[in-house]
């Protein structure tokens, strides 16, 4: 009975040691260059490059951006947390503002010919299928006070953005 609970308790141990490793698993950041050289058929990269996303990081530099930085006590928006969480995909290639790894996950291993060609493959190394959630999670939500933002709309936003065929 003893060795039964102790078993059960050592099952779930290892079950969680194992859901936490999965979920941590960390991929890296390679930059919108490196995605918009394959995808500029059916006008994937270019539609990204003429949205707002791109132009994310320099809202930052902008004078709204200044005044919003001097309002919410930052000295440099360009690189502290309270504005990059949302207008920045990561540190390294800060420039392009919300590129395409925000969406689809950090792509260093779905990125290569042969994983990318099979859903699976790229699944498993790190390519995400976003939806709403990936909008509203971190970015298009009320929950942040740094600025005012438009009410979010799924249905009026997504046009303006949507590259799939
Ligand atoms: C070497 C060329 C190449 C690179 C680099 C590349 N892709 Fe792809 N990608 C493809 C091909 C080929 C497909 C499969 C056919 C298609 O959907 O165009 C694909 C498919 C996809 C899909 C659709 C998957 C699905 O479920 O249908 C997404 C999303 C995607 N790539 C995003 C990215 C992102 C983001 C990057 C950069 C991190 C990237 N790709 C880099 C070639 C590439
Ligand atoms: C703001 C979020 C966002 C950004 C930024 C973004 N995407 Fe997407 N992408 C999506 C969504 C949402 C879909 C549709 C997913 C679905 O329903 O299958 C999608 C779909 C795709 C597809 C599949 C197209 C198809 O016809 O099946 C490809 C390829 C793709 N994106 C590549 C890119 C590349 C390359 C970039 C950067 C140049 C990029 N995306 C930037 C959100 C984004
Ligand atoms: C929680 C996410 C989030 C944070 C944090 C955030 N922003 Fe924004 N920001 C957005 C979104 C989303 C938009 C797009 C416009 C909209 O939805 O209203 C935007 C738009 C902007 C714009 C362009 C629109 C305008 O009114 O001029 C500027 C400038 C801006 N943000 C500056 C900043 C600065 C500076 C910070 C840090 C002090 C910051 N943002 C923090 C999400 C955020």
């Amino acid at each position: 009975m003893k060795n039964q609970v102790l078993l059960k308790s050592l099952t779930m141990m290892i079950c969680m040691f194992f859901l936490v490793g999965v979920a941590s698993a960390q991929h890296e950041y390679v930059g919108a260059k490196s995605c918009t050289g394959c995808h500029k058929k059916n006008g994937v990269a270019d539609k990204w490059k003429e949205s707002k996303h791109a132009a994310a990081f320099t809202d930052l530099t902008s004078a709204n951006g200044k005044k919003f930085a001097t309002t919410a006590g930052v000295a440099d928006a360009t690189k502290d947390a309270k504005c990059t969480k949302c207008h920045v995909t990561n540190a390294t290639n800060a420039a392009e503002g919300v590129g395409c790894e925000s969406c689809h996950g950090a792509g260093k291993d779905y990125k290569l010919p042969a994983v990318m060609k099979d859903k699976a493959k790229a699944a498993a190394a790190g390519l995400l299928t976003p939806n709403e959630k990936t909008c509203t999670t971190t970015c298009h939500n009320d929950a942040d006070k740094t600025h005012a933002r438009a009410k979010f709309s799924f249905a009026t936003f997504y046009p303006k953005i949507k590259h799939k065929q």
